[in-house]
C-alpha cells in the first residue's frame, strides 16, 4: 500500500480536469444494460469502484467494452438477466453493491455479493429490508456482506417509506421496480441525489417526484418501461472537484478553474456552504448534458468564517463533509455540521476519523452521534502538521488530509492512499499539475 506526503504549497493555479461523476458513471453502466440496444458513454469515470460495477455486470452477461475514448454497453431490455451461482465482488463500492442488489432482486438471477474489508462492514439492511418486499429471497448472516440474493421472477411493485434519505436505497428499489408490473413508490425524508430518476427519464421511463410535506418526498416509477438507447455524456464529479476547489480556497495566492462540473442542486450543498462561509467561488456557463445541469467553477484564495450547516443540506453534500472540515480549520469561528449521522456509515466512520485526524494537528473538534463541530483556527494561524493519518480505506479521508497538508508548516503523511483510486485516479498527478506538493512517501 502506498503513502503520500503533502507539503506546504502556494500559488495553485490553472485548469483542473476532474474525472466523470462516480454516481452517474455507475448508473450509466447499470441502466445502460437495461436499455433496448447499444449505447455509448463519454467520460465514464474509470475508477476502481466503477470498474467493479462494470465487471459485475459482465459476469451477469452484459456486453460492455472500452473503446478508444468512450465505453459501449449493449443493453438487453428490462427483465433479461438470467443465471445462478454468480459471485459479484463490489470491492470498496457501496453504490455498486447496493444498486446491483436492486437489479438482481428484480431479476431471475441468484448472486452472492462480496466486498473489501471496508464494504464488508457497511450496513446493508437499508436495502435488503425493502428488497425482500419485492419477493426476492435474501440470505445473510448479519447486516453485512456477504449477502446472497435470489431475485424474484415476478417482482412485486412496492411502496416503501425509507427512514433515511439515501440515493443508494432509493435507486436500489427503483432498479428492482423496473421489472415489476405496476407502480413502485418510495417516500424519503428529504430528497437525495436524483441521478437515477433523471437517467431513467432521459431514457424514456415514466417516473415522477412530488413533495408531500417538509418531511417527505414521493418518487413513483411505472414498471417495465421501454428504455431507448441514447448516448450519455458524464459531467465532472462535484465531489471530486471539491478537493482542488477547497485547496485553492485555503492556499495563498491561488485561483483554479474546473470545467463541466455537475451542478445538480442535490449535489452542490458544499458549494453553497463555502459561498456562505465567504469563499470566492463563481459558477459560470450553465448548460444541460444528458439530463444533468453542468457548469464551470472557478475558486480562489479566500478568508472564511464558520457557519452552521443545517441538517436540511446534509443529503446534498453528504460526501463533502471531510473536505469541508479541512476548510473549516482555516475559518474564523466554529463550523457546526448538523444532522450528519449518515457519515458514520460511509467507507469509514467519517465523523470519528475526521475529528481524530484534526485533533492530531491541534484543531479542537467536538462530536455527537449526529453532529460535528470544528473550531476554526483563523486564516493566519500556523498549523504545525508533522503527523501521519491512515486512510482507513476511505478515499475521501485520504484526499481531504492531503489537501490539509498544503497549508501546514510541516508535511502530513497519509498512509494507504491506494484507496484514492476508487473515485479519483490521478488525483496526486493532477493536484501537482496545479502546483500542489504531493509526493509518494
Ligand atoms: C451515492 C449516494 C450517497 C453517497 C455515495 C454515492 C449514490 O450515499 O454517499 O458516495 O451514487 O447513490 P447514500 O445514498 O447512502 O447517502
Amino acid at each position: 500500500m502506498n503513502s503520500i506526503s503533502s507539503s506546504k504549497s502556494t500559488n495553485l493555479s490553472g485548469n483542473f480536469s476532474v474525472p466523470g461523476d462516480k454516481s452517474i458513471s455507475h448508473r450509466s453502466l447499470i441502466i445502460g444494460s437495461l436499455v433496448s440496444g447499444r449505447i455509448e458513454i463519454n467520460n465514464l469515470l474509470e475508477s476502481e469502484d466503477v470498474i467493479a460495477t462494470a465487471e459485475a455486470l459482465k459476469i451477469l452477461g452484459v456486453k460492455i467494452n472500452k473503446l478508444h475514448d468512450k465505453w459501449e454497453v449493449f443493453g438487453s431490455g428490462i427483465g433479461n438477466f438470467f443465471g445462478y451461482n454468480y459471485t459479484l465482488n463490489m470491492g470498496n463500492s457501496g453504490t455498486g453493491a447496493r444498486l446491483l442488489m436492486g437489479l438482481v432482486a428484480g431479476s431471475n438471477v441468484e448472486a452472492t455479493f462480496i466486498g473489501d474489508e471496508s464494504l464488508s462492514k457497511r450496513p446493508m439492511k437499508r436495502v435488503t429490508v425493502p428488497l425482500k418486499k419485492t419477493g426476492a429471497i435474501i440470505v445473510s448472516q448479519s447486516d453485512n456482506l456477504p449477502i446472497k440474493i435470489r431475485g424474484s421472477q415476478i417482482p412485486l411493485p412496492i411502496k416503501y417509506q425509507s427512514p433515511i434519505s439515501s440515493a443508494q436505497v432509493k435507486s436500489s428499489i427503483l432498479l428492482a421496480g423496473l421489472s415489476s408490473t405496476g407502480k413502485t413508490t418510495i417516500i424519503e425524508p428529504s430528497l437525495s441525489r436524483d441521478h437515477t430518476e433523471r437517467m431513467l427519464k432521459f431514457f424514456g421511463a415514466n417516473i415522477s417526484t412530488h413533495k408531500l410535506d417538509d418531511m417527505s418526498w414521493k418518487i413513483t416509477l411505472e414498471g417495465i418501461p421501454e428504455l431507448k438507447p441514447l448516448n450519455l455524456n458524464i459531467p465532472a464529479d462535484p465531489s471530486s472537484a471539491a478537493f482542488p476547489i477547497v485547496s485553492a480556497i485555503i492556499t495563498p495566492n491561488s485561483k483554479i478553474k474546473v470545467e463541466n462540473v455537475c451542478i445538480n442542486e442535490l449535489r452542490t450543498g458544499l458549494y453553497k456552504t463555502l459561498i456562505e462561509m465567504g469563499a470566492n467561488i463563481q459558477i459560470l456557463n450553465e448548460k444541460e448534458i444528458s439530463g444533468e445541469l453542468v457548469a464551470d467553477i472557478t475558486a480562489s484564495s479566500s478568508s472564511l468564517k464558520g457557519i452552521i450547516v443545517p441538517k436540511s443540506r446534509a443529503a446534498s453534500m453528504i460526501d463533502e463533509y471531510p473536505i469541508l472540515s479541512i476548510a473549516a480549520t482555516r475559518a474564523t469561528g466554529n463550523t457546526v455540521m448538523e444532522g450528519v449521522e449518515e457519515l458514520r456509515y460511509k467507507e469509514t466512520d467519517r465523523i470519528k476519523t475526521v475529528c481524530e485526524g484534526l485533533r492530531k494537528i491541534g484543531v479542537v473538534t467536538h462530536e455527537t452521534k449526529d453532529s460535528m463541530v470544528i473550531e476554526g483556527k483563523g486564516p493566519n494561524a500556523k498549523i504545525i502538521g508533522n503527523v501521519e493519518i491512515d486512510s482507513n480505506l476511505d478515499h475521501r479521508i485520504a484526499m481531504s488530509f492531503l489537501c490539509l497538508g498544503l497549508i501546514t508548516e510541516k508535511e502530513i503523511i497519509v498512509r494507504n492512499t491506494d484507496t484514492i483510486n476508487s473515485s479519483f485516479p490521478l488525483f496526486k498527478q493532477k493536484m501537482n499539475k496545479i502546483g500542489a506538493n504531493l509526493n509518494f512517501f
